[in-house]
């Protein structure tokens, strides 16, 4: 890492999707090995902490509040990078989210938003960067924006591997989440609960756990090998397989104290895990 670190000594680099993730642990590598850090995403409490964490460890760093949807957040950005530093020398467009979800359940709200985050949120980036960009300005040869692009590149594979080394590293810390997970799925479940609030979805557990729903979803895969969509439906059929075997409720009963809206997914997403119905399930125990 050597020569790397002196490529990347002096550098300003504006990162989007710092607050978190791959974003937060690139911004802190790269304040390490003396870059000087912009650090743009939506989340300020997250943001300020972090600009804290770099400066006590002599880094430098400022940020921004950016949204990635909006351009002007991201053209910001980048003015703040050449306020306080004098130029940009890299943008790297992190920002990003995954809505995973079967294509049939048609969530187009979440496609589009996916869209206008992961990829005009990164356009944005590149309009924004390549108008400052003072290496490219200034041309110093052909291939010095592949040396750039190459060392960025690295220094991604290594935040990735920092970044997943550490659901093994944190194993016994990770297992008591999925008990807090677990704790709060079984109170969710409880009838007056599911009927008020419907089903519980990915994010609402992550936000009860305070991390992101692609960080919980990636540690539940790296140690269970399902997703959090997964653990949620594990423990809906789990309950349902005990109130059909236990109760006189009727199916429709059972579906709507699960926090469906329509029986008929209920049915669905049971055939779907178990391979047979809720009245077959149930006609086996008589
Ligand atoms: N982790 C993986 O295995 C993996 C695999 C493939 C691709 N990726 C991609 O790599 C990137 C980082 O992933 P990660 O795992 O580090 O995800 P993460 O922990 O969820 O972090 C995503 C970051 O993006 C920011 N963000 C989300 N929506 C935003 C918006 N509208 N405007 C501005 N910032 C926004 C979030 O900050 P705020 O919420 O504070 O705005 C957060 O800092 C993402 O683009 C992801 O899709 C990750």
């Amino acid at each position: 890492m050597e020569n790397n670190t002196n490529r990347i000594k002096g550098k300003v680099i504006a990162i989007t999707g710092a607050s978190s993730g791959i974003g937060e642990a690139t911004a802190m590598m790269l304040a390490e090995l003396g870059a000087k850090v912009v650090l743009g995403a939506r989340r300020l409490d997250r943001l300020e902490e972090l600009d804290g964490r770099i400066r006590a460890v002599g880094g430098d760093s400022t940020y921004l509040v950016t949204a990635v949807k909006n351009r002007v957040d991201v053209d910001n950005l980048v003015k703040l990078a050449c306020q306080q530093y004098g130029r940009l020398d890299v943008i790297i467009n992190n920002a990003g989210i995954s809505h995973l979800s079967r294509i049939d359940e048609l969530q187009v709200e979440e496609w589009e938003e996916m869209i206008d985050v992961n990829l005009k949120g990164v356009l944005y980036g590149i309009a924004a960067g390549l108008s400052v960009f003072n290496e490219l300005d200034n041309n110093i040869d052909s291939f010095s924006q592949d040396v750039l692009v190459s060392q960025i590149e690295l220094i991604l594979i290594h935040s990735n591997r920092f970044y997943t080394r550490q659901f093994n590293t944190r194993k016994t810390v990770y297992i008591d989440l999925i008990d807090t997970m677990n704790a709060y799925l079984d109170e969710r479940f409880d009838p007056e609960r599911s009927v008020v609030f419907g089903l519980p979805t990915v994010q609402e557990v992550s936000d009860h756990l305070h991390i992101s729903a692609r960080y919980l979803t990636d540690l539940l895969k790296s140690l269970t090998g399902q997703s959090t969509q997964q653990h949620i439906h594990n423990k809906l059929i789990e309950k349902a397989k005990d109130r059909l075997s236990t109760s006189r409720l009727t199916i429709a009963e059972i579906a709507y104290q699960l926090g469906f809206e329509h029986p008929q997914s209920f049915n669905k997403l049971f055939k779907r895990y178990t391979e047979i119905s809720p009245t077959a399930y149930r006609q086996s125990f008589n």
